[in-house]
């Protein structure tokens, strides 16, 4: 039941407000999976346009948009040829200029998402540095190397690469260049000030069409030392990463570059924003989210637990312990583009969708999603069940909220994509392993039937399952009770209920119960057991299961007034 008794309430002038990201819920789209306008099986930046109004009704602050750049598509538009154009498979310059005029005369914010760790081996420079050889000013925006062996025959060291397979490749002429993620994404030399200069270039790009903000990718890895003798793979995974000096990841150098961001950014009026994601150590968190950094920094330690009181409660604690350090507000996640969707995880027993668990994620501290749980283990209800409290629980908190597209819906991973039709390098390059992250990237379903769900006229470029029907918004739009219809009822309270970005919790009779009061008596409870619990006194204004006898039930969520 998703019952609210509050009148809505018109958008307050955020356009012009220097703080409006503070506490903003933010709808992540990855643009190919969103909405197919012209029918070609990817969407598109004119799908986007067309669903401003849905967007406007779920009642988000603003959008950021995954990479819609020129791009094979090697990483899912993760792999940029150009970080100055739109990609003519989904749109123009002038589509995006409609998308965000469109966004924003609904009053809604428009964040984009910048990749400078790597460009694509199809980039203009990448190709060029291929075309000069060794020893250019071509190569050295790039990480060239001689080999090691007798002719250089071997790769410089043994690194495997993020996506699994090694991270350097041979070019034709013998040299080897370094490549955290895909050989498709070869790194930038970001200690060349040609690089520094073009990022610079792309940021006013972006800055002076009218973006808001951006999402920063790999934010922790641009600065590297490779001096020799460069250590081995083993070598490299006991170097601490605490103080800011191991030879790739979180360097301290690389603060240098996002005060130079931001003095561009603060160039702005209002400011532009940005978000780094940035898997790092907690106490070096706080740089990245400064003023003088990139603004605000990713805070994933939601997102890897698992549905447990005493987790979620550590977690929050600690990440409005950090944000005060910083100055910076808290961010939430429970999905993005990356892991298995929160429906799901919730509905598989604790550690088939164990996060941050492979080597892989060791190495980065990044919390790729094992997404090998058999559909069999999956108790769908549950998973929805407690996803819809965690997520009533997120919104409620202080800070900002960034959500994927689809949870909304309470839309569940995609498990059984047969293997010619996946498309994640992470799939390819870890043969039998690991499934990738296609599962949470199927087009979304907008109707309950027809050809791909109404996410366009042709088919979609993921297979969607039949079940996908179920979860559409035709399906759910005015549905009482529906999760769509509790998003919405909940985003529209939190802007009238968000006071200070503080809570305070309330001491519960149970371990297994959450509550906590935010400024102007809105008090939170989540049930994290099984067993219903009496609410405390007040007016009910949302929960995300209906009360059984005037107490919340087990793995559920209810906001109130007092
Ligand atoms: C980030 C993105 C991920 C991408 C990787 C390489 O982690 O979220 O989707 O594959 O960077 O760019």
């Amino acid at each position: 039941m998703s019952l609210s008794t509050a009148p809505a309430t018109e958008r307050p002038e955020t356009l012009t407000d220097a703080n409006w990201w503070r506490q903003a819920a933010v709808y992540q789209i990855y643009p190919r999976s969103f909405a197919d306008a012209n029918g070609d099986g990817i969407g598109d930046l004119q799908g986007i346009t067309a669903k401003v109004p849905y967007l406007k009704s779920l009642g988000v602050d603003a959008v950021w948009l995954s990479p819609f750049y020129p791009s094979a598509l090697a990483d899912g538009g993760y792999d940029v040829a150009d970080y100055r154009d739109v990609d003519p498979k989904i749109g123009t310059l002038d589509d995006f200029d409609r998308m965000r005029s469109a966004l924003h005369d609904a009053g809604i914010k428009l964040v984009v998402d910048i990749v400078p760790n790597h460009s694509s081996n199809e980039h203009r420079w990448f190709q060029q540095a291929l075309a000069a050889g060794r020893g250019s000013v071509e190569r050295d925006r790039y990480i060239f190397r001689e080999g090691r062996g007798d002719n250089g025959e071997l790769p410089p060291s043994d690194w495997t690469s993020i996506f699994g397979g090694p991270a350097w490749t041979q070019v034709e002429d013998g040299q080897w260049y370094l490549h955290l993620f895909a050989p498709e994404q070869p790194d930038f030399n970001w200690s060349n000030p040609e690089v520094r200069e073009d990022f610079l270039t792309t940021l006013r790009f972006w800055s002076d069409r009218g973006v808001d903000g951006f999402r920063i990718d790999v934010a922790h890895a641009l600065s590297k030392d490779l001096s020799d003798p460069l250590p081995s793979e083993a070598e490299l995974n006991q170097i601490d990463r605490s103080s800011g000096t191991h030879p790739i990841w979180d360097r301290d150098e690389v603060h240098e570059i996002y005060a130079e961001w931001r003095k561009l950014f603060d160039s702005y009026d209002p400011p532009r924003t940005a978000v780094a994601e940035a898997w790092v150590e907690r106490h070096r968190r706080p740089r990245y989210a400064s003023a003088q950094g990139l603004g605000q920094a990713f805070e994933f330690d939601l997102l890897t637990q698992e549905f447990d009181a005493a987790a979620f409660r550590e977690v929050v604690t600690d990440s409005l312990e950090l944000a005060a350090e910083s100055g910076s507000s808290s961010t939430w996640v429970l999905s993005n583009h990356d892991v298995v969707r929160h429906a799901t995880r919730y509905g598989l027993p604790p550690l088939q969708a164990s996060v941050g668990s492979t080597e892989r994620d060791q190495k980065q501290g990044q919390a790729w999603v094992l997404a090998g749980a058999p559909e069999t283990a999956l108790d769908r209800a549950r998973g929805e069940r407690r996803a819809r409290a965690a997520s009533l629980f997120e919104l409620a908190l202080p800070g900002s909220a960034y959500l994927y597209q689809g949870e909304e819906l309470g839309l569940h991973e995609v498990g059984d994509i047969a293997d010619e039709a996946r498309q994640d390098p992470t799939f390819f390059r870890n043969p039998g392993v690991d499934k990738g992250r296609d599962g949470c990237r199927v087009p979304l379903p907008w109707s309950s039937e027809g050809s791909s769900f109404g996410f366009g006229s042709g088919h979609a470029h993921l297979p969607q399952p039949q079940w996908f029907g179920d979860y559409s918004v035709a399906a759910q739009d005015g549905t009482a009770g529906s999760t769509l219809e509790l998003y919405r009822a909940a985003l529209r309270l939190r802007r009238e209920l968000q006071g200070a970005e503080t809570l305070q919790w309330l001491e519960t009779a149970r371990p297994d119960v959450l509550s906590f009061e935010r400024p102007g008596g809105w008090v939170v409870v989540t049930n994290f057991g099984t067993e219903p619990v009496d609410l405390p006194e007040g007016e009910l204004l949302l929960s995300s299961a209906e009360l059984v006898a005037g107490a919340l039930p087990g793995e559920a969520t209810a906001w109130l007034r007092r």
